[in-house]
């Protein structure tokens, strides 16, 4: 395994590396408080896709999980995307294989197929277009009426769309572990516990937990959410990491992580948790873990998402 040398002080490194190379550090708002501070763009996934498509760096450095970093290759097939560790991956994406994918859309030729970008290039590829969180509802919303919707991974999401536009949609079977595990019981106990606060989620998490929500959005939305609304107390149903950019922007108000089902720490997500900030260094100092995938594949994941962008 690669170290790092001692006595370097990594910020200082990392500010350096990011002025010898040209480079841009992405990061999502699950990261580490450390990596959330030396990026130069922290975003959701939409935000993070429109800022990689726009970017005049040479080196992208992706501080996000897997699916993320290929999206920024996909929209920038001549810059180097290096991603702090490989593994970083999603349950998402991991839970929806493209051959199996394909089998079910071959079985439904007649169906519109509107993939979340929490999928792998292979399934982007099989998708007429992709969307987010931040932006699902209107993508579903612009399918004409007459087309059946096959809709993936995430069902969570997915059934959440399906309640909220009155469309029926197929969906694959699908979940985020974090999202899942938050624990209805428990986050009713907290909103008896704490009356005056409001609880705000991720589509990702399940029915159960969604209907005592006062505001559902993606993680920009959250945050966005948390920082424009009077309420000084908030629930936060979504990965841990979030509460860094709310604390940071509401110093005044409560944040309450949403508790999990056990008293374990499963609302952090041990795939964008892999990242350290000596990772980050070690991959700006070796321009390694490179994220690379193959033309024709590019090329086919490629247009599913620039429709989600144009859309957007
Ligand atoms: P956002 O696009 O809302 O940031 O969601 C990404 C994700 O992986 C949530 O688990
Ligand atoms: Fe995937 Fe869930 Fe982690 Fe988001 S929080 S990256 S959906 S496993």
């Amino acid at each position: 395994m690669k170290e790092v040398p001692s006595g370097i002080d990594l910020f200082e490194e990392i500010a350096r590396l990011k002025r010898d190379r040209n480079a841009v550090i992405l990061a999502h708002y699950y990261q580490e408080p450390d990596i959330q501070d030396v990026a130069d763009y922290i975003g959701d996934s939409l935000g993070l896709s429109q800022e990689a498509a726009k970017t005049p760096a040479d080196v992208i450095v992706f501080a996000g999980v897997h699916f993320m970093a290929e999206t920024a290759k996909i929209l920038n097939p001549s810059k180097k995307v290096v991603l702090p560790d490989l593994e970083a991956g999603c349950s998402l994406a991991d839970g929806c294989p493209a051959d199996l994918f394909g089998a079910l859309k071959a079985r439904h030729p007649d169906h519109f197929v509107i993939s979340y970008i929490n999928c792998t290039a292979a399934v982007k590829a099989l998708s007429d277009v992709i969307c987010t969180s931040s932006n699902a509802e209107k993508i579903v919303r612009s399918v004409p009426a007459s087309r059946p919707i096959l809709f993936a991974p995430d069902r969570n999401l997915g059934a959440y769309l399906v309640k909220k536009t009155g469309r029926e949609m197929l969906l694959w079977q699908g979940t985020c572990v974090v999202h899942e595990t938050f624990s209805e019981r428990r986050i009713v106990e907290l909103k008896v516990e704490h009356p005056d606060a409001k609880l705000i989620a991720h589509p990702e998490c399940e029915e159960a937990v969604l209907r005592h929500a006062d505001f559902i959005g993606s993680t920009t939305g959250l945050l966005q959410f948390a920082i424009k609304n009077d309420a000084t107390k908030l629930i936060v149903a979504t990965e841990a990491g979030i509460l860094h950019q709310m604390r940071k922007a509401c110093p005044g108000k409560t944040f309450i992580p949403a508790p999990p089902t056990s008293s374990c720490s499963c609302n952090e997500c041990p795939f964008m948790k892999r990242h350290t900030l000596e990772k980050l260094y070690l991959a700006m100092r070796d321009l390694a873990p490179e994220v690379t995938l193959p033309e024709e594949l590019r090329l086919g994941a490629l247009a599913p998402i620039e429709r989600m962008l144009e859309l957007s």
